[in-house]
């Protein structure tokens, strides 16, 4: 057994109880209720990388949340891994459908998970991931076997769009500059097939209400005579894709990159069960684009999807009424080269075209991001299959993935590095859901994996370099 392994196994129980200890602070940067907690968080993990031997850790203010920094520079001349996680988590509503609370974190044994899984809001999204590099870390130090430079960076703000990470790195790109940068916030395909996320998909996300009359009315004095805000959002909704489930909005398919043949038939042949996929869900059919497989619908294709609708009376009973307004938060995964502004601009025109003028829209962005691609023929993608395949006893597959990070196309832009994305979560662990969980074998597994990350990357790295 290797030395890592070893100290693992003697540390599993201090590893997990110090990730429930970190789950238990409810983190949610979305909702200024939980400031304190957020803020609390932070110190938590600055501490946590102190503990594990960071040489250097620092809060650094932003006009947001705060970001937790730690450096460990041993050689100037060996190469710097730049890791990125996230501290704060997704609102836990509808706390309803919880079979546990999201904030009392407990370990269950799932068919998806026989070694248990640690069931709390951002278990694996993304506290329980990044907190395994900081254990991976402690591995290093502990045994004196750290191979090359590392840097921290963990911010507060990832699901409210990162805007002060982005604010961050336009300013300390000396600070943060590096070989490679390091996330596990995605997932890997199963617990028997790891894959490396080589790519991720933008997002334009915008908000719109549209108003009728001035008041909400009495829908029999008025029914049938006026627009209602409610039917007419919906019917201007519905339209938004056509018969072949293509999004319908001018200009939206531009600027897509159609993926290859040979890239379509590669894709394919990652393993994946449609029957499995539909049976998870309880779906007696898939839906979506027409001339495209479920995967290629979730990952090389943009989405358009109404995320939230509301508007009128939904108490209980029946209320009779016509509503003066109604709304909709919608989303639209964007794929290589699509530009988030550009899409919100081509949504936002074609959205008021749609509206009669018995109705006013407004449209109001919230935060979007840039798609990323990555190639594999470099060495962080190497050092990672390198790693995986050890620890897994099978190759990793590329796999592009449906879900965005927006911040990681900036760290490209800015910082000019690679991000490699190895995600240890699966699809089924419940992420941004109710009962979102992290497997005990993933949180260990990745443990393990991540310092031969290390180890591969600097040797790789040094023969490049000779
Ligand atoms: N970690 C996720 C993104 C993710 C999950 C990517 C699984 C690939 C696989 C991240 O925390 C997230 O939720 N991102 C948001 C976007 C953000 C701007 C709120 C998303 O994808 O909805
Ligand atoms: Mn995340
Ligand atoms: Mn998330």
């Amino acid at each position: 057994m290797s030395a890592i392994k070893t100290y693992i196994d003697q540390n599993k129980d201090r590893f997990i109880n110090e990730l429930i200890e970190l789950l238990k602070i409810p983190s949610i940067s979305a909702d200024k209720a939980y400031k304190e907690a957020v803020l609390n968080t932070s110190e938590v993990v600055k501490l946590s990388l102190e503990k594990a031997g960071c040489s250097h850790v620092e809060i650094c203010e932003t006009p947001g949340y705060p970001i937790v920094y730690g450096e460990h520079i041993i050689d100037k001349n060996l190469p710097t891994v730049l890791v990125y996680g996230h501290y704060d988590v997704q609102p836990a509503d509808p706390i309803d459908l919880w079979d546990s609370p999201p904030f009392e974190p407990v370990i269950k044994i799932t068919a998806a998970h026989p070694d248990g899984a640690i069931y709390a809001r951002g278990s694996c999204d993304d506290k329980g991931q990044m907190y395994m590099h900081v254990k991976a870390f402690e591995i290093l130090i502990k045994q004196n076997s750290l191979p090359c430079n590392v840097k921290f960076m963990i911010e507060g703000e990832e699901e409210i769009g990162s805007s002060s990470l982005g604010w961050f790195v336009e300013r300390n790109q000396e600070k943060l500059s590096n070989d490679v940068i390091l996330i596990s916030d995605t997932g890997m395909i199963s617990n028997q097939q790891p894959s490396i996320t080589t790519g991720l998909r933008g997002l334009s996300y915008v908000e719109v209400e549209v108003t009728g009359p001035n008041r909400d009315l009495h829908s029999g004095l008025y029914g049938g005579a006026v627009a209602n805000p409610v039917n007419i959002l919906t019917k201007m909704i519905a339209s938004l894709h056509d018969e072949n489930n293509h999004i319908s909005i001018p200009g939206f398919y531009d600027k897509v990159i159609e993926a290859t043949d040979e890239e379509r038939t590669e894709m394919a042949k990652a393993p994946f069960s449609l029957e499995a996929y539909k049976e998870a869900l309880d779906i007696q059919e898939v839906y979506g684009e027409s001339g495209y497989t479920t995967n290629e619908r979730n990952s090389i294709r943009p989405s358009l999807d109404v995320n939230g609708v509301w508007g009128g009376y939904i108490g209980e009973g029946a209320k009779t009424v016509i509503a003066s307004k109604a709304y909709a938060k919608i989303s639209m995964r964007l794929v290589p080269d699509q530009d988030p502004d550009e899409i919100t601009a081509l949504f936002t025109e074609h959205f008021n075209s749609l509206a009669p003028k018995s109705v006013k829209v407004k449209v109001t962005p919230h935060h979007g991001g840039h798609p990323y691609v990555t190639p594999i023929d470099n060495i962080g993608y190497k050092a990672a299959n390198k790693a995986y395949t050890e620890t897994f006893g099978v190759n990793a597959i590329p796999q592009r993935s449906g879900g965005s990070i927006p911040i990681v196309a900036l760290f490209e832009k800015e910082l000019k590095s690679k991000t490699i994305l190895m995600g240890f979560g699966l699809d089924s662990d419940a992420i941004h859901s109710p009962n979102e969980h992290f497997g005990v074998f993933n949180y260990l597994k990745g443990i393990e994996t991540i310092p031969l990350f290390y180890k591969y990357f600097t040797e790789l790295f040094q023969e490049l370099n000779q």
